[in-house]
């Protein structure tokens, strides 16, 4: 018999951050953003070219750097961890900024280009629904923040893996796997990982995520990222209750501490690179729930740090099954590595991330205690679950015809 098995693997629980190692850290910032610092707090630039500097930065400046970003110039504060990096490829401050200024910004590996499952897409659309996530969306945001350095944070992070054991065993689904994989950095929040063995379990399966954790204290995040995380469970949600049976693997991730600079992702993509665990697609919900009445399209896809590859084949899905003409699709650019699919793209993976506005127009309250469920529109959240089914069909494959 096969076993639903819930593993908590962080040895960690139970640490602070500081015992944990959260000391200072390596990062990369536009130079520009360093203007944020106070004189007197500015870090020291270990390296600068070309637009970007690697500075050393304690948890308390990185708070205190995201919060002047805002305050400032309504902006997030654009930087990334770069020490997992450096410890992993052994580089000196020179080197790192070698990799970051040359790594690919793009990458073009997934080639499909044609849909083959009408029906069985039809059906598992038919099958999402707007209530139920409004009804997650709202007991997720209950918890008042789901910090990856809090006991609220640890405590968001257990009840989602919780549920989604319990979404599985009430469908009488004993193969589907709930695992915790720990930030590697020491942040007590874990990342949890849902998978649903496919038949043929050795093809590349795919990946559907969206990160967990809220910046900082008292900040509900129902938009960041609240309503990806929402976005991804009603997939789940619908799959379990369609029965529907895949070729691949099909992984739901919930990331940690990604609000840090992409810890939980990082952790997670690493795990599979490290484990020779192909995917052949990952897709990245992270703000789905804002619609702003200054764009001119429904729907945007982020440009940068993606597969373009993959990216065109989720506009062929946009267009075909919810019915959005392209001219209705727009294209936007973070700049910088701003969330989990740039973790994936590192790791060599082909990552897509839609999004719910351009990159002028999104939901400005991100980071604050203003993003709360009142600037959701469910409707608007309800596109990007539609679309996350058609992938889940179209690149996951069922078994039935
Ligand atoms: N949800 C934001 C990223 C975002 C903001 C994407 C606006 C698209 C438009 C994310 O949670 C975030 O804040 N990211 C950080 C970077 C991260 C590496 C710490 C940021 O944007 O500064
Ligand atoms: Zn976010």
């Amino acid at each position: 018999m096969i076993r639903v098995i819930l593993c908590f693997l962080s040895l960690l629980t139970g640490l602070s951050v500081e015992a944990a190692g959260l000391g200072n850290r390596f990062f990369l910032v536009p130079t520009s953003h360093l203007d944020f610092f106070n004189f007197e707090d500015r870090p020291i630039v270990e390296n600068s070219r070309s637009g970007l500097s690697l500075v050393q930065l304690s948890p308390m400046q990185v708070e205190e750097f995201s919060e002047q970003a805002h305050k400032q110039r309504n902006v997030c504060g654009g930087f990334t961890d770069a020490q997992v990096q450096m410890e992993k490829l052994g580089l000196s401050a020179e080197e790192t900024l070698d990799w970051a200024l040359s790594r690919p910004l793009n990458v073009h590996r997934f080639v499909q280009s044609t849909t083959s499952y009408p029906t069985q897409v039809e059906r598992l659309m038919g099958l999402t629904n707007e209530s139920r996530l409004g009804s997650f969306l709202k007991e997720l945001t209950s918890f008042p923040d789901r910090s990856a350095t809090s006991e609220l944070g640890t405590k968001a992070s257990q009840w989602l893996g919780a549920r989604s054991l319990q979404m599985a065993q009430s469908h009488g689904r004993n193969e589907v796997t709930v695992m915790t994989i720990p930030t590697k950095v020491g942040y007590k929040q874990d990342s949890v990982l849902v998978k649903i063995p496919g038949q043929d379990s050795k093809l590349p399966g795919i990946l559907i995520g969206g990160h967990m954790d809220t910046f900082s204290d008292n900040k509900p995040g129902a938009d960041d990222d609240g309503t990806g995380v929402a976005t991804v469970m009603e997939i789940y949600n619908a799959v379990l209750d369609s029965g529907m049976l895949f070729k691949r693997n099909i992984y739901f991730a919930f990331y940690s501490a990604e609000e840090r600079g992409l810890y939980g992702s990082q952790a997670m993509a690493d795990d599979f690179q490290s484990k020779h665990i192909d995917l052949k697609a990952v897709l990245q919900y992270d703000m789905t729930g804002f619609k702003s009445p200054k764009d001119a399209q429904e729907l945007y896809f982020v440009t940068d740090h993606v597969d373009t590859g993959l990216t065109n084949f989720l506009k062929i899905l946009t267009q075909t099954y919810l019915k959005i003409p392209a001219q209705m699709i727009g294209e936007t650019r973070c700049g910088y590595a701003c969330s989990d699919h740039a973790s994936w793209t590192n790791a060599g993976y082909s990552s897509v991330f839609p999004f719910e506005a351009s990159f002028e127009n999104y939901n400005k309250t991100l980071h604050t205690s203003k993003d709360t469920m009142e600037l959701i529109t469910p409707a608007h959240v309800m596109k990007f679950v539609k679309l996350g089914a058609a992938f889940a069909v179209e690149t996951g494959e069922p078994t039935e015809r």
